[in-house]
């Protein structure tokens, strides 16, 4: 056995517990600490951006107003998505009414006439006036929330966005 007069060994040990080392050491744990909180701190700060500021929604109910939502309502009712689209999706019969509030030559008295009256080709199917402007307000929503079919942009080189082309052209 090994005394502690042993000269090697009490080089040995003054090199690993000297002050020196451990000094290092205790600096390095201390700028990890460091680095962790600040990774730990710009995380909760993300989420909390994230979380008021992309999932904000203007109003309750994703905007739509109380007779939007009654319109909604008379929509699902009478069924009119069997034969109507929105955003391309829907039943095939009637054309889609994403924009049919805000179309040229269209709008909300264009589009209450058919809903009271129907035509020809589309029934009448019963509607009365006060579920007529519901629908209307209903419609009118959708058109607020895009345009479909999408239409035609220049783009630059790149892929993004340089500008309209106008509908007509
Ligand atoms: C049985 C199928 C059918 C149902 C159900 C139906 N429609 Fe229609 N709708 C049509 C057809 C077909 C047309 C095209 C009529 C024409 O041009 O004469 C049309 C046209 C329309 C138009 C005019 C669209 C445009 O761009 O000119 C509106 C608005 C409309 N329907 C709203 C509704 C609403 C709202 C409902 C539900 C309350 C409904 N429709 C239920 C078949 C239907």
């Amino acid at each position: 056995m090994f005394t502690a007069s042993t000269p090697a060994l009490q080089s040995l040990r003054n090199s690993d517990s000297g002050g020196h080392s451990e000094r290092i050491r205790w600096r390095a744990t201390r700028h990890r600490r460091a680095i962790v909180a600040v990774l730990v701190l710009l995380f909760v700060v993300q989420t909390v951006l994230t979380w008021t500021t992309s999932t904000a929604v203007p109003t309750e109910r994703g905007g739509l107003s109380q007779q939007a939502r009654r319109g909604r309502q008379w929509y699902q009712e009478f069924n009119c998505t069997a034969c109507h689209q929105f955003y391309g999706l829907g039943g095939y019969m009637g054309p889609d009414l994403t924009n049919v509030t805000r179309a040229k030559g269209k709008g909300p008295e264009y589009t209450k006439a058919f809903i009271l009256h129907g035509t020809a080709r589309m029934p009448n199917l019963g509607v009365d006036k006060s579920q007529a402007d519901d629908l209307v307000a209903y419609l009118d929503a959708m058109a607020a929330s895009g345009t479909y079919p999408i239409r035609a942009a220049n783009l630059t080189p790149y892929g993004t966005y340089k500008e309209m082309i106008p509908d007509g052209e």
